[in-house]
């Protein structure tokens, strides 16, 4: 087969052949295809699209590039979660060990932040001792004791993306729903969860800014999964504002662990229990009925919280350990007294990584005490001069810039200029 024309046919808006996109695939993970001709063909499906039996073999092809766990041997049903991304998305850190409490077993492969969204294996890191690198055989060992794991995943799950990935990263091309939706997907299937529940954010803090995006992209990685034989649903979640009231990773570690004692911001509270009961279900098990707990009383009764100090003691961690804290903190402000109707999650994300929460190359080292407290969530009121924001860094050069980003975030007025927008917008 000739490289050449597979880009060509996709250029003038053909329809790639599933021998096409197998030979590519396969001829790219084996180095016998150039990067600029990778880039090419990326390009024009940026372009072009691919329509949904492409989209699923080119994501099959990714798959079968590595290896594919399975876990269909264990005594519990598996099932998981996979959130596009957004500012104090800490949900992981709740929703994992809470449906674990509920019955369900969670195989969970998360990444590291980049860019102005955290990740979830960064916060966790924040607790003493704890380790994000499992070989297949620890990973199972602790989803088998604790109905929990949440690793890294091992170079050998969907190579292919891998590289692709990189590429996209520097050409232009990351921003295509089919190769988002193939890229996640392939890695989501080969970590070989029964079903699963794709988190799929929407606003200024999101990868997707406009529900018609959000929703096309929900519906492609929907179809992906059923088609590979893995129950998959998608929420719709708004991400025009942060989650909770914390951004930053030790900060996050803390706000997860006030949910899972049945306390915490009512909007991580909400998100969780919605995700856990649709995890339940797709993973054929109803939540308050059969002997499955409902998600909101195993957060209430404190299995939840049993199983994440289960779990994190698994993977070497203290949970009772006193999470880092940040050498340095400011105090922003109200400038005004009134409702605070906006709070732009982009913003605040960005301030959190100006502030070392983040990384900027995905060699650099992120801060896990840095971070941004929310005094005031859209809704609630403040006093000209009260707290509206606690920045907490290492290094206090850090503040200025990370003041900046806040300076256009939020508006603050009148009780009726606020509207409450609902948290999930939609299930597909
Ligand atoms: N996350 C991924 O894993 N892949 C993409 O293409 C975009 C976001």
């Amino acid at each position: 087969m000739d490289v050449i024309e597979v880009i060509r046919a996709k250029r003038d808006g053909g329809t790639l052949t599933p021998e096409q996109i197998d030979w590519v695939i396969g001829a790219y993970t084996r180095g016998e295809i150039a990067e600029e001709q990778m880039a090419a063909l990326a390009m024009a499906i940026f372009l072009q699209g691919m329509d949904r039996a492409e989209v699923s073999r080119w994501t099959e092809a990714m798959l079968d590039s590595g290896e594919r766990l399975d876990f269909s041997d264990l005594a519990r049903p598996t099932t998981d979660k996979h959130s596009t991304g957004g500012v104090g998305d800490k949900i992981t850190l709740p929703l994992t060990p809470t449906v674990a409490a509920c019955g369900a077993a969670v195989p969970q492969l998360s990444g590291r932040g980049l860019g102005h969204t955290g990740g979830t294996l960064d916060k966790l890191e924040a607790i003493p001792g704890w380790k994000a690198s499992l070989s297949t055989e620890e990973m199972r060992r602790v989803l088998t004791t604790t109905g929990g794991v949440i690793c890294a995943a091992g170079s050998g799950l969907a190579p292919a993306d891998r590289r692709l990935y990189a590429l996209r990263d520097v050409t232009g091309t990351v921003e295509s729903i089919p190769l988002i939706s193939a890229s996640i997907m392939s890695k989501k299937l080969a970590e070989g969860t029964g079903s699963l529940v794709l988190d799929v954010k929407v606003g200024s803090g999101a990868f997707m800014k406009d529900l018609a995006s959000a929703r096309e992209l929900a519906r492609t990685m929907v179809d992906i999964g059923n088609d590979h034989g893995v129950r998959t649903v998608a929420l719709l979640t708004d991400m025009e504002s942060p989650l909770g009231r914390q951004v930053g990773n030790a900060l996050e570690v803390a706000e997860a662990v006030e949910v899972l004692s049945g306390g915490g911001p009512a909007d991580v509270v909400e998100l969780t229990v919605a995700l856990a009961r649709e995890m339940l279900l797709a993973a054929g098990l109803t939540p308050g009925e059969g002997g499955t707990k409902d998600p909101a009383e195993a957060l209430r009764d404190g299995s939840a919280l049993a199983s994440w100090k289960e779990l994190v003691r698994e993977q070497g961690g203290d949970p009772d350990a006193p999470l880092p804290v940040a050498a340095e903190r400011r105090v922003v402000l109200a400038p005004t007294g009134g409702v605070v109707t906006r709070l732009d999650a982009y913003q605040v994300g960005l301030a959190a990584w100006r502030l070392g929460a983040g990384r900027a190359r995905k060699e650099d080292a992120v801060s896990f005490g840095a971070g941004v407290t929310l005094h005031a969530k859209p809704g609630e009121e403040v006093k000209a001069g009260e707290p509206l924001f606690t920045l907490h860094t290492d290094e206090p050069e850090r503040f200025d810039r990370a003041a900046e980003a806040l300076e256009g975030a939020f508006d603050i007025g009148a009780g009726d200029e606020w509207k409450a927008a609902p948290l999930v917008i939609d299930r597909i």
